[in-house]
């Protein structure tokens, strides 16, 4: 498994998304047990960096992730563990109650990182950290980090932090350079914040010819290429979903892609 290491925790570059496990805005119980084998097998294939919200199917994804974590038998301490406060809940109290929930829900005392899910208008950051910064004072939350920030939100949520932000989680992927464009991923990787990126390979492009050839040439997938593009990426991490297991396996294998400076090059040219 290859981690990035940053203030003391060491965070697999890829990861597992919980988005669309148990349901999408809602819960939908009966998908539970294509959930639970998705994740069974994840588990079971070796992913141990593990993204869910508040927001995926309303609880259901932390619910189900929380039962496999623990009929895994496996110590608490060999999974990282995010979840997300959504935007409605930004204000002091509500902050800690939406933690508190997620804790529940997935039968932890601690979450490894806890990320405001994206920005609103009109939310009052200061207030949002002020419950943030005590819930990893108490423990709850190992690392803060945010969601969706633009550069200017960015700063102004580092600045509130009273522990170095861990992450930014954003959409990345070769055809989506949209936070290379804003100027993100180089203040990331300039200040020591992750990019988690996020729809890593949920693209048309993955089914085109040109990158069809490239990964033919690798002797993978072009699902493949695009992780180890992500990965190969200093302060980079990856996140992708997939409820089948050939897919998760190609999906975690993809860090052992060795890709050169010249292969990034065309890859990069393909957009
Ligand atoms: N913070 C945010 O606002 C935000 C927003 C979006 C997503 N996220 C997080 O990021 C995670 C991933 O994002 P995402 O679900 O939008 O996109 P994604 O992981 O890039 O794409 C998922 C889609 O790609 C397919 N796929 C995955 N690996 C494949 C492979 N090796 N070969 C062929 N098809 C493959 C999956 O189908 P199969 O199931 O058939 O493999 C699924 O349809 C989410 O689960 C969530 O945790 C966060």
């Amino acid at each position: 498994m290859k981690y990035e290491t940053l203030h003391n925790l060491s965070i697999p570059k890829i990861g597992f998304g919980c988005w669309t496990i148990g349901g999408e805005g809602v819960a939908n119980p009966a998908d539970d047990e294509r959930s639970l084998t998705a994740l069974r097998s994840a588990v079971e294939l070796g992913y141990r960096h593990f993204d869910t919200a508040e927001y995926y199917a309303a609880g259901h994804s932390e619910e189900l992730l929380g039962q496999v974590l623990c009929e895994s038998g496996k110590p608490r301490e060999a999974f990282f563990v995010t979840s997300k406060v959504s935007p409605e809940h930004l204000a002091y109290d509500d902050v800690l109650r939406s933690c508190a929930a997620s804790l529940r829900r997935l039968g932890l005392e601690t979450l490894d990182l806890y990320l405001i899910h994206w920005p609103v208008r009109g939310m009052n950051l200061p207030e949002t950290f002020r419950a943030l910064n005590q819930l990893v004072r108490e423990g709850r939350v190992r690392a803060l980090g945010v969601s969706n920030f633009n550069l200017k939100l960015l700063k102004e949520a580092q600045s509130l932090s009273e522990t170095p932000l861990l992450t930014n989680q954003a959409p990345y992927s070769i055809p989506d350079r949209s936070y290379v464009e804003n100027g993100v991923l180089a203040y990331c990787q300039a200040n020591d914040i992750l990019l988690t990126a996020y729809s890593p390979v949920k693209s048309r492009f993955f089914r085109g010819k040109k990158l069809a050839d490239f990964a033919r040439e690798k002797g993978s997938t072009p699902f493949q290429i695009g992780l180890a593009w992500l990965v190969r990426q200093p302060r980079v991490i990856a996140i992708p979903t997939s409820f089948n297991p050939q897919h998760q396996a190609d999906n975690l294998s993809a860090q052992n892609l060795e890709l050169s400076q010249a292969d990034m090059d065309y890859l990069n040219s393909l957009v």
